[in-house]
């Protein structure tokens, strides 16, 4: 069931329920972080192996201290910046939190999301929210309560309609340990932005090296093949036969077999990201054989968008 009631979401997680929740990135699965019981039908319902966490929603900055044994100055700063907002911040756990939550792993990922339905929501509990991408484990993530609906309604009690997500792409993931900032994914708070806060260079974690799965290569696919390209003009020249659709991100003629979607008119990265993940849906809808998509400028959030894309693409 889709709706706007708030009070009915926090009654029904209270009970131990899931409800999809609305955030600025894209919509979560949500249930009582507290509860392992309630969190394991997350990874049921998600068909997410047990070994990959899950992001712990809370309602502001003052709630990270139940849930942590450090706060570090480093991350407080960070949480001061960013905080509501699209970036997710592992701490060292506490016992507060299951180990289901963080699959046995030392760290618990926080994030205060930015979305005032999310926001009253967390406000009316008194407990934080455990909630993944609400979609089924490496497929798109959904970007409003319809996507959510076509693939978890059956298994979900409630999806609280937030409207589209403001960002599209999920949040950035980073790791604070002692004074070195790690990025360990890219997403709406981009690299840019954490290195002017802190005057710091943040590193990037090597490729191989995964210690979130969301790092894993085979992720966010679509059902059909997806063809990452540089030149997108290029592209279309060279596939003429065959029936394709084509991720835009600025004004580019197509003939009769491309079916165009216009993510944005003028290569407006923000607009992009916000139309990304819908896109990849409607694509894998229409009649065509394959995707292409192009790369994009690797800046800023641009840098989200090629890893979402690359991971979606086949190699
Ligand atoms: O924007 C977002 O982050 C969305 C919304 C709902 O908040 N959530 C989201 O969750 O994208 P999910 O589960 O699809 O991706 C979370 C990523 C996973 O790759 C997971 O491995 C990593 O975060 N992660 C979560 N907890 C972790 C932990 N304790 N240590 C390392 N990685 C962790
Ligand atoms: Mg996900």
């Amino acid at each position: 069931m889709i709706g706007t009631d708030v009070s009915k979401a926090a009654n029904l997680l209270l009970a131990g329920e899931l409800v999809a929740i609305p955030t600025e990135t894209v919509y979560g699965l949500a249930a009582n972080a507290l509860d392992a019981s309630a969190v394991s039908k997350i990874y049921n319902a998600k068909q997410r192996p047990s070994f990959n966490p899950l992001i712990v929603h809370i309602a502001n900055t003052d709630e990270v201290l139940k849930y942590v044994t450090e706060f570090s100055p480093l991350a407080r700063q960070l949480a001061e910046a960013f905080w509501p907002g699209s970036l997710t911040i592992l701490m060292p756990k506490n016992d507060a939190v299951p180990d289901l939550v963080t699959a046995g792993l030392p760290n618990v990922a926080l994030r205060v999301p930015k979305h005032p339905l999310t926001l009253q929501l967390l406000s009316l509990l008194n407990f934080p929210l455990a909630a993944p991408s609400a979609n089924i484990s490496n497929t798109v993530s959904p970007t409003n309560a319809r996507r959510v609906d076509q693939s978890l309604g059956d298994t979900v009690s409630y999806i609280l309609d937030g409207g589209k997500c403001d960002v599209g792409v999920e949040s950035t993931i980073v790791s604070v340990i002692e004074n070195q900032v790690t990025l360990l994914r890219e997403g709406g708070i981009s690299k840019e932005q954490i290195e002017a806060e802190l005057g710091v260079n943040v590193c990037t974690q090597a490729d191989e090296k995964i210690t979130a799965p969301g790092q894993l290569k085979k992720h966010y696919a679509t059902q059909k093949p997806l063809f990452l390209v540089d030149d997108m003009q290029d592209a279309l020249l060279r596939y003429q036969t065959e029936k394709v659709s084509v991720l835009l991100f600025n004004k580019i003629e197509t003939t009769e077999n491309q079916i165009p979607y216009l993510l944005s008119s003028d290569y407006n990265l923000s607009e992009i990201a916000n139309n990304l993940f819908e896109t990849m849906h409607l694509a894998d809808e229409d009649n065509s054989e394959f995707i292409l998509a192009e790369r994009c400028k690797n800046e800023g959030i641009g840098r989200a968008i090629n890893d979402r894309l690359l991971r979606a693409s086949v190699r």
